[in-house]
């Protein structure tokens, strides 16, 4: 049975959780529907990789980087949907088959064996894109708009997201030639573009919604890159130590198709100590944040705990 404290912390996460993830997915779900124009069958497609189960992690961290430098929830919703219509993009691509030929997502079949390759690539396509128009649209201060989608673009593009899910995606043809010492320059390289591109976007991106000023801004941007290697090391751990039945997505996968993670190269205790180093500095910032960011804190808490 855990003490009141770890209860309150677990009440609060969840409690935080569903505001910020009903507010997002209302926010997203009037946005799509105030599109026209669009095939239905593409829409479709996009609707069941967006309202899936999903945990809805960065929309959260960007509101609730926005409330910790004083911000509200409305003034990040735009970055929060924009985020998540990127994420789940991402997803979609991620697990076509010539990417990490996966067959289940959220308990779910994945988008590509409902839809077939292509509907599932377009779909991806239009979700990217829009992530950009629903900045355009909805931020109401032009120069802000500019700002969010420097930063959105950046973190997905070449340098970002899509440079590291290239690097993953070819390292088991390039891992004859890497000495352990590479290896590790490698993982975090990945890791850090990947995963932690995104989630150090929700950060500053919530932040700027919340007009934080340059002290600030460097805060959170500190804390979304210890909180993205620690989402991605928790991803490679449960690969290795949750099921699939609890996960909803396949498990082992990782090892077999020769990937590299933190478990695979360093195993699971010094993956945890890598764990509890990139979560002290999360927490140092946190503990600078102070109350504003107890919401935050509750959430970034949890994420490292997390079991799915
Ligand atoms: C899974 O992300 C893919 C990674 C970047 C590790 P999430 O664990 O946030 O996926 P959902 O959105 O909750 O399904
Ligand atoms: C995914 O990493 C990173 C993305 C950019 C989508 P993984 O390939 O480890 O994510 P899962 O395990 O399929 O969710
Ligand atoms: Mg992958
Ligand atoms: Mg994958
Ligand atoms: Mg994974």
């Amino acid at each position: 049975m855990p003490d009141a404290s770890v209860q309150n912390q677990i009440l609060d996460y969840r409690v935080v959780l569903e505001t910020t993830t009903r507010r997002t997915d209302a926010f997203l779900r009037a946005f799509i529907d105030s599109r026209t124009g669009i095939p239905s069958l593409l829409k479709e497609a996009i609707d069941y990789s967006l309202f899936g189960a999903g945990k809805r992690i960065r929309p959260a961290l960007a509101i609730l980087s926005a409330q910790a430098v004083g911000g509200s929830l409305d003034d990040a919703l735009p970055a929060a949907g924009a985020l998540e219509l990127i994420h789940c993009f991402s997803l979609i691509h991620d697990d076509l088959p010539p990417m990490d030929n996966d067959d289940l997502r959220r308990g779910r079949p994945t988008n590509h064996k409902v839809y077939g390759d292509a509907v599932a690539i377009l779909a991806g396509d239009a979700m990217n894109t829009m992530a950009f128009e629903l900045l355009a649209e909805s931020v109401p201060d032009a120069a802000m708009a500019i700002w969010l989608t420097r930063e959105l673009s950046q973190a997905t593009g070449p340098g970002g997201m899509i440079g590291g899910q290239i690097l993953d995606t070819c390292y088991p043809q390039l891992k004859h030639v890497d000495t352990q010492a590479a290896s590790l320059e490698s993982l975090q390289r990945i890791h850090r573009m990947k995963t932690g591109a995104l989630i150090r976007a929700s950060c500053r991106m919530g932040a700027i919604c919340g007009r934080a000023d340059a002290r600030m801004l460097d805060r959170l941007d500190v804390l979304g890159q210890a909180v993205g290697l620690v989402f991605q090391i928790v991803d490679d751990l449960l690969d290795v130590t949750s099921s699939q039945a609890h996960l909803g997505k396949k498990t082992g996968k990782d090892a077999d198709i020769g990937k590299l993670t933190y478990p695979v190269l360093l195993g699971i205790e010094q993956t945890q100590a890598e764990l509890h180093r990139q979560q002290k500095i999360a927490e140092d910032v946190l503990e600078h944040l102070g109350a504003p960011a107890e919401p935050l804190s509750a959430v970034v808490h949890a994420l490292a705990r997390r079991d799915r």
